[in-house]
């Protein structure tokens, strides 16, 4: 059984799709600890499921490094197989991803490498797309550079705003990210193999 620690920071809309997943017993990966950077909505639905949480207060810390180093103890303590960052919106320290690396995924609303960064969704719709998308990539030390896993379209349409386009996007990352945990667990997806494979 693959054993998960997912960080978030906002409503953990996607983390409560993995909960409600992982809840089968025949889904082959368990969340073991939902840890954020702040006190997150999220959080709610880790206790309903009686999943164990815990918060290091980005703001409490004087470098970027100096939390990086709490949550990594954080982790040490659940010693998860893999990382999923579900909505953190903060870049890890690279002292965090090297120890981790490639075992920490993460989870992107528009169609990488188009519309990196905090502002997907928003800037897909600045650029006047026709369409943007979902994607679910190994976190590296870029932002939002590391190898895709999986990805999908999602038209934009006629009078979306940022929200009503996120929240048409939401729904494919959370089957793309069921789908990347599910196969990993079952061993049909090796994180390690698409990490070292040439760039294509
Ligand atoms: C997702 O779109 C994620 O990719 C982005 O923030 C959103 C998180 O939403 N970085 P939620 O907290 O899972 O509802």
């Amino acid at each position: 059984m693959l054993t998960v620690a997912v960080l978030i920071s906002g409503t953990g809309s996607n983390l409560r799709a993995l909960l409600d997943e992982a809840a089968d017993p025949e889904f082959p990966a368990r969340i073991v600890v939902v840890g954020a950077d702040r006190e997150a909505e999220g959080f709610s639905h880790a206790e309903e499921y009686g999943i164990p949480t815990f918060m290091v207060p980005f703001a409490q810390f004087a470098t970027r490094e100096a939390w990086g180093a709490e949550l990594a103890e954080q982790l040490a303590v659940w010693k998860p197989d893999l990382v999923v960052l579900s909505g953190l919106m903060r870049l890890l320290p690279a002292a965090l991803v090297d120890e981790w690396a490639p075992r920490i995924v993460n989870t992107h609303p528009a169609y990488l490498p188009e519309f990196p960064g905090a502002h997907g969704v928003r800037d897909a719709l600045a650029a006047g797309v026709a369409q943007t998308g979902a994607s679910v990539i190994i976190v590296d030390n870029g932002v939002d550079t590391g190898p895709i896993l999986a990805q999908e379209r999602v038209p934009v349409l006629p009078g979306d705003d940022e929200h009503a386009l996120h929240d048409r996007i939401k729904p494919v990352e959370r089957r793309l990210l069921i789908d990347v945990v599910r196969r990993v667990a079952a061993g049909d997806l090796d994180l390690a193999a698409v990490a070292a494979a040439p760039a294509s």
